[in-house]
């Protein structure tokens, strides 16, 4: 059966960008940028994103239009062909990733979900300049096992429904047109932020690069966040990639994807970190951080809780695009290895990672596990550092050395046909061969 394919290159444009952009820009970015020292990292971000995450979008495309087929296809392909077995590993190592993923994404999903529901008044009013109220009001909303238990499922079925339904295509067209307006409201919110008295030291803070605050650990906070923020290395993109045409051009293509994620992160850190200044809380409150900002920012807008349905409602169909992104490959490589229908699949994906999920979820101070730690971190935080600093850049170590060294002929048959050949697949061929493997080493040994 000949495998559906994007209508047009503008769509496939998009529906990467929908994956790309989403929570890891709105919430995680300006937190991990907050507590890393602000200007520096953002530099060093947006360094390793244009670098690193080009090679490996160009590269995990390829791979998946090469194979016309998701991430343990490639391996799988690749050993009929006469590469090692072991290799199957990355792809059965992907999906162990988006597992893992799933389970804290939905969490903050739920976040969304929750402030959603009290921008329309439900639970109290949300809308007030005090920090510390807001900051008291987070804590116990995450703490409650209940609501956030709650809201966690509603978000996970969400996303299961999006992607039993079939209904995907009409949330891709759906937030084709809520992007924009997504981008819009930042720009008010960022207009009104950095208006406020006070707000120039968050700026400052923000885009001034002091360089005695670089360390390892910022490394590899940057190539995760990096990683994360543009949903490489756990072979969403490659499954992207086998729904490409063979003339679409995949360098030009991936500079959009990552010009609009990139865009969107360095536009959240400029909508949240100046009024972070502006009403004193700490830029290192952590994962809550855009949740207890926002709100203060919209108590001092007019008809402020307009604002805040519009955003936490953007921000929820944000989310939701790049959530069903995941799970869709875990039930596509559910149905193509195990012949389930599509409805077992993903049912059944959920059900286990509600196990895990709930778990995050109930981690949180004031949570039933709230205080038990592995390895020094809660549940959330765990999940969300294994993933980001672990899984996901040994992952894409892997894949460039496979992709360098192993499939090469394959990537440069695949990029030579829609792109240019000569420089810029010498240019990736030395990139993937050498410099990507021994710059992720390198930040990997760093942050230890
Ligand atoms: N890139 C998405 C975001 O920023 C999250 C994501 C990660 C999606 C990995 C798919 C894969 O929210």
């Amino acid at each position: 059966m000949a495998r559906s394919q994007w209508g047009s290159r503008f769509g496939f444009i998009l529906a990467a960008a929908g994956s790309a952009v989403g929570l890891g820009a709105v919430w995680k970015f300006p937190y991990v940028t907050a507590t890393n020292g602000g200007g520096v990292f953002l530099f060093i971000y947006l360094a390793i994103s244009l670098t690193l995450g080009l090679v490996l979008m160009v590269t995990e495309w390829a791979l998946g239009r090469a194979a016309q087929s998701g991430p343990v296809g490639v391996f799988k392909r690749a050993t009929k062909n006469g590469a090692s077995p072991a290799w199957a590993l990355i792809g059965y190592g992907t999906i162990l990733t988006c597992f893992l993923i799933l389970s804290f994404y939905c969490v903050v999903g739920g976040w969304t979900v929750a402030y959603f529901l009290k921008s329309l008044g439900a639970g109290g009013p949300l809308l007030t300049p005090d920090a510390e109220v807001l900051k008291a009001q987070f804590d116990a909303f995450v703490g409650n096992p209940l609501w956030s238990s709650l809201s966690f499922v509603t978000f996970a079925a969400l996303t299961t429904w999006i992607v039993v339904g079939g209904v995907s295509k009409g949330i891709e067209t759906l937030s084709k047109y809520l992007m924009p307006v997504l981008f819009l409201l930042m720009l008010v919110l960022i207009v009104r932020g950095l208006t406020l008295p006070g707000a120039t030291d968050g700026l400052l803070y923000y885009l001034r690069p002091d360089l005695s605050k670089i360390t390892g650990k910022m490394l590899v906070d940057a190539m995760g966040l990096s990683l994360f923020s543009l949903s490489l290395g756990m072979g969403i993109m490659v499954t992207y990639g086998s729904y490409i045409t063979s003339e679409t051009k995949l360098v030009r293509s991936s500079l959009w994807v990552i010009f609009l994620a990139v865009t969107t992160c360095f536009l959240a850190g400029l909508m949240v970190l100046p009024p972070v200044f502006a009403f004193g809380f700490s830029p290192t409150t952590g994962p809550g951080l855009t949740m207890v900002t926002m709100p203060a920012v919209f108590a001092h807008l007019p008809a402020g809780s307009m604002f805040a349905m519009a955003f936490f409602f953007l921000l929820l169909v944000a989310a939701l695009t790049s959530s069903v992104s995941i799970l869709e490959v875990i039930v596509s490589f559910l149905i193509d290895e195990f012949g389930w229908s599509r409805s077992k699949s993903a049912w059944l994906t959920v059900a286990a990672f509600c196990v895990t999920g709930l778990g995050a979820c109930l981690s949180q101070d004031g949570g039933w596990l709230g205080g038990a730690t592995v390895f020094g971190k809660n549940l959330f935080n765990l999940y969300d550092y294994t993933t980001s600093n672990l899984l996901m850049p040994l992952g894409e170590l892997a894949l460039a050395i496979f992709a360098g060294w192993v499939a090469w002929p394959l990537i440069e048959t695949q990029v030579g046909a829609s792109d240019s050949r000569s420089v810029l697949m010498r240019a990736m061929r030395v990139f993937l061969r050498f410099v990507l493997p021994v710059l992720i080493v390198i930040v990997m040994i760093s942050g230890l």
